[in-house]
């Protein structure tokens, strides 16, 4: 026992440190043209690179074919590719990772790379007003691993309240606390890494493919963080045990690294001759006939292809690329189809429900603590060694999960704060939210990043609805998202932000913040310049101007019981209509949840493999 216990300690954890100066050096220019590359990086506003035409060939035929190799297609396809004989074949339109996508605190510069689809919103009258043509931005990972390959890293499954709530959406005992606890606990391998975090073993895995950990160590700022949330009566938490309260975050590393799901759930399994995944794949059409999946249809370096499937299609492209495959395969409402001349082929809600988390990133924090600012080269060696601010996406140090007035006395978190440590704003960081020369000047032109720390409020339990459309048949234009964040005709979601405004500046009044001189920063806006400074009504206005979706798109083919009521697919991930035809991505979820979506993707991913391993009687 324990000599395997070694024998899988080996394997994952490196047995010499590769700070040599080589290596040292790699990185260091790795970085610097990451960052040189970003100023004047472009995004693509279309998807012609994947244009192909011609006459279609066959490629194969294989028992499942799985869209997309994101979080939940990771998932997918490494679970069903246990049943040996069954195949495989997973389209994703991007390519692998690399050394860059490895670096967690990359986080900002790989939005501008090759790693992001790079989409945006329609213009928005409610929120993002701050941006550019009033757009919400929507990075999404392209690649194997999707968007865990730019995510902020962040492991948080939500609340059993949420899952309480999505069994009766789903009218399903599989999709209750109990049930998704199970699953959550088998994709993860937690490793306490820091004795002075909290953890309660009964709520984590120990032996799944998902890597858990904190990052270490923690910055002075994010301690004073923890402090203040003490002084104020609440507890340092595992937010991952339902209970309310902050913590360091948990995150998606090893020793250091990112973790990106296709590293935790693909890569350990790439032998299994079951399982191939197609990259630069990118697919155009799924062929039905009658309620049956036949086919899939795709481009592939400039040539046309369809692959013939035996027994079911998985479609994992995301909240907003599953959307925009069924509806080009005819699947999705009625009339949007008609408009646009694609033939219909069900009328269903896809794209109709569109949900997230909102973020109001407006608090900027001026402190008398300095962030020491050393050369790159010191830590790169650090990040080499699994440590230091390069280890952790964006210094996404910590969490706390809170009610609101909606849900006081109820223990259902409604608001969370994610603070972000020294150097949470760039010139970057501005270029990634398409912030106006205005905005920009008034939030962070002056700040001193090194002494100045940021704490997002985000708004869980969302109602706002969006939408997704497509702009023509064309499969290789970008889709229409209207956010229409904090449109809510009770003004409810915005009233969460701005309670969750109010908790930040009474904890910038306790004594741990004090002790450095903690002072608020960025601002006022002159767009609510006819507010008096930091009333009530300046922070509405504030709120509108400088918040943004959280990159969480969800919901856009709920699960539930009834397409009259909205949703798209039922308990056991079908779309509704089809006999073999399975979503397994964020589209799925019925609401956001109090949580970030990540960890239920994987869930989900978890629930689809022993779906189908019970539809065809296997073991689980
Ligand atoms: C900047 C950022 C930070 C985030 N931070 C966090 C965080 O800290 N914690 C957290 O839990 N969540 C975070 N998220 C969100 C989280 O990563 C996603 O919600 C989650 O990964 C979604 O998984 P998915 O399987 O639904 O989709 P994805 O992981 O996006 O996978 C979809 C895959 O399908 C592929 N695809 C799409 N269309 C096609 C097509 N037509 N043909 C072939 N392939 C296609 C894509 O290339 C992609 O690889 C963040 C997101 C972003 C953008
Ligand atoms: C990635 O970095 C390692 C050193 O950590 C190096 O050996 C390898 O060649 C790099 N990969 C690429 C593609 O440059
Ligand atoms: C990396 O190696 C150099 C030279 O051997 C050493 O001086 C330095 O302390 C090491 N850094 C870390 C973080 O281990
Ligand atoms: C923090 O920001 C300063 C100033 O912009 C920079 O010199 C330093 O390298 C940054 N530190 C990290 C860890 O990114
Ligand atoms: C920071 O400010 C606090 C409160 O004003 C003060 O007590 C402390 O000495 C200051 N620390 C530094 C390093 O300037
Ligand atoms: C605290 O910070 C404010 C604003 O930056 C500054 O004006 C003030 O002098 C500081 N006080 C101390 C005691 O450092």
């Amino acid at each position: 026992m324990i000599a395997n216990l070694l024998a899988v300690f080996l394997l994952v954890v490196p047995l010499h440190s590769q700070n040599d100066s080589a290596t040292v050096e790699y990185y260091v220019q790795l970085i610097t043209d990451l960052y040189k590359n970003g100023e004047t990086y472009k995004w693509p506003t279309d998807a012609y690179e994947y244009y192909s035409d011609g006459k279609r060939q066959q490629y194969g035929s294989y028992d499942f074919v799985v869209i997309g190799a994101g979080a939940g297609g990771s998932v997918a396809a490494s679970r069903l590719s246990e049943i040996e004989n069954w195949n495989v074949l997973v389209l994703e339109a991007g390519g692998y990772g690399d050394n860059a996508t490895d670096v967690p605190n990359l986080y900002t510069p790989i939005e501008f790379s090759h790693y992001n689809w790079a989409y945006n919103s329609t213009p928005q009258k409610t929120c993002c007003l701050g941006a550019r043509n009033q757009l919400c931005l929507y990075p999404r990972g392209k690649g194997v691993g999707g968007t865990t390959l730019i995510n902020g890293l962040v492991y948080a499954r939500g609340y059993k309240s949420d899952f309480d709530k999505w069994e009766k959406f789903a009218n399903d005992k599989r999709w209750g606390y109990d049930s998704v606890l199970h699953y959550f606990k088998k994709s993860e391998n937690f490793v306490h890494n820091d004795k002075q975090a909290p953890y309660d073993p009964s709520y984590h895995g120990t032996g799944g493919y998902l890597r858990v950990e904190y990052h270490q160590p923690n910055s002075p700022q994010l301690n004073a963080f923890l402090e203040a949330n003490k002084e104020l009566g609440f507890d340092i938490v595992d937010y991952n045990a339902n209970k309310l309260g902050a913590s360091q975050s948990q995150i998606n590393t090893i020793n250091g690294r990112r973790l990106d799901g296709a590293k935790a759930f693909l890569r350990p399994v790439r032998q299994r001759k079951n399982l191939e995944i197609l990259t630069h794949s990118y697919v155009k059409k799924i062929l039905t006939d009658k309620g049956v999946a036949k086919a899939v249809e795709f481009s592939h370096k400039g040539k046309n292809y369809f692959v013939e499937v035996k027994k079911e299609v998985i479609l994992a492209a995301g909240a907003i690329g599953t959307s925009q495959i069924l509806m080009w395969s005819g699947i999705g409402p009625k009339q949007h189809l008609e408009d646009l001349k694609i033939d219909v082929v069900a009328d269903l809600p896809v794209g109709t429900a569109l949900r997230d988390n909102t973020l109001f990133y407006g608090l900027t924090v001026h402190t008398n603590y300095t962030e020491p600012v050393r050369p790159l080269r010191d830590y790169v060696e650090e990040y080499l060694n699994g440590v230091g601010p390069f280890a952790i996406a964006n210094n996404n140090a910590g969490v706390g999960f809170y009610e609101s007035s909606y849900t006081k006395g109820t223990g259902i978190p409604d608001i969370e704060l994610e603070f972000i440590a020294a150097n949470a704003t760039s010139s970057l960081s501005a270029r990634s939210l398409e912030l106006t020369e205005e905005t920009y000047e008034d939030l962070w032109k002056n700040i001193n990043v090194p002494q100045s720390f940021t704490v997002y409020v985000v708004s869980l339990h969302d109602v706002s609805k969006g939408t997704i459309r497509l702009k023509s048949r064309n499969p290789y234009e970008y889709p229409m998202i209207d956010t229409n964040l904090l449109s809510d005709s009770g003004n409810k979601d915005i009233r969460v932000l701005y309670e969750g405004v109010q908790l930040v500046l009474k904890l910038l009044k306790t004594k741990a913040f004090r002790a450095m001189n903690a002072t608020l920063q960025g601002g006022p806006l002159r767009a609510c310049r006819k507010h008096e400074y930091l009333s009530e009504d300046y922070w509405y206005c504030a709120i509108r101007q400088v918040s943004s979706n959280l990159y969480h798109p969800l919901g856009t083919c709920p699960m539930g019981t009834d397409p009259k009521k909205g949703a798209v697919v039922d308990s056991k991930l079908k779309v509704f209509g089809f006999r073999n035809l399975r979503v397994a991505d964020a589209s799925v979820f019925p609401f956001p949840l109090a949580g970030h979506p990540n960890a239920p993707t994987v869930m989900v991913g978890e629930q689809l493999g022993d779906l189908v391993k019970l539809t065809y009687n296997k073991k689980l």
